[in-house]
């Protein structure tokens, strides 16, 4: 059985980005995906404070939430995150997160550790949700955010859905074909042969 974590970034309850991760959730089910759910908004994450304390072990010395989700990347065979853009990045939530992943970067590069045992790649998958309904360069640095986390944990970016015209909470549901996009997302990553 594929484990999946899926990681809600907004901090918005049943917002668009919940509603679209959850579809990519019944897609992944219908290949038998195990799903885990990280909902940062429920937990305690603080953000990275620079005190190299994960270069000696490549562990991070925060004690908080982040401490039960390390071994949940390590252990994941898909990861898919999903971000509302706020102020063309991913959310600050989200980000706190991915910055506590410097643990992974020190086991990597500094103690030339593998993230995996097995040395295995996982696959990675991004949601992203905006309210313009246009304009340049809208996802690009929450897309290179997000490419620069999955080559860290060793997860090889399989691609994403970035949705604009998104504003009210809910308002998604609207939009049948990009529901339906985000179920096929999650099917397809438990179903595609191994690349
Ligand atoms: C603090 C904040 C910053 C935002 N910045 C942007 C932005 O830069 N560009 C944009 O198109 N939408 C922006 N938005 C709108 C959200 O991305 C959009 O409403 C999204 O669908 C919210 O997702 P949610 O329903 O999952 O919370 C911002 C919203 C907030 C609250």
């Amino acid at each position: 059985m594929k484990r999946v974590v899926c990681v809600f970034g907004s901090p918005r309850p049943d917002g668009n980005s919940d509603i679209l991760l959850n579809q990519a959730i019944k897609g992944a089910e219908t290949g038998g995906g195990v799903i885990e759910k990280i909902v940062i908004r429920d937990l305690h994450i603080a953000p990275c404070n620079s005190c190299n304390g994960c270069f000696e072990k490549g562990v991070c010395v925060i004690d908080d939430d982040m401490q039960k989700i390390y071994s949940r990347f390590v252990d994941a065979d898909v990861i898919i995150v999903v971000s509302p853009i706020y102020f063309m990045g991913v959310s600050a939530q989200l980000k706190a997160l991915i910055d506590r992943c410097q643990a992974f970067w020190a086991r990597k590069y500094i103690l030339h550790l593998p993230i995996r045992k097995d040395a295995s790649v996982a696959r990675g998958f991004f949601i992203a949700t905006a309210a313009r309904s246009n304009g340049e360069e809208l996802f690009t640095g929450a897309v290179k955010t997000m490419k620069s986390f999955f080559h860290v944990l060793d997860t090889k970016y399989m691609g994403d859905i970035l949705c604009a015209g998104l504003e009210e909470k809910g308002v998604v549901y609207k939009k049948q074909e990009i529901l339906q996009q985000a179920f096929n997302a999650g099917k397809q990553l438990l179903h595609r042969n191994s690349e």
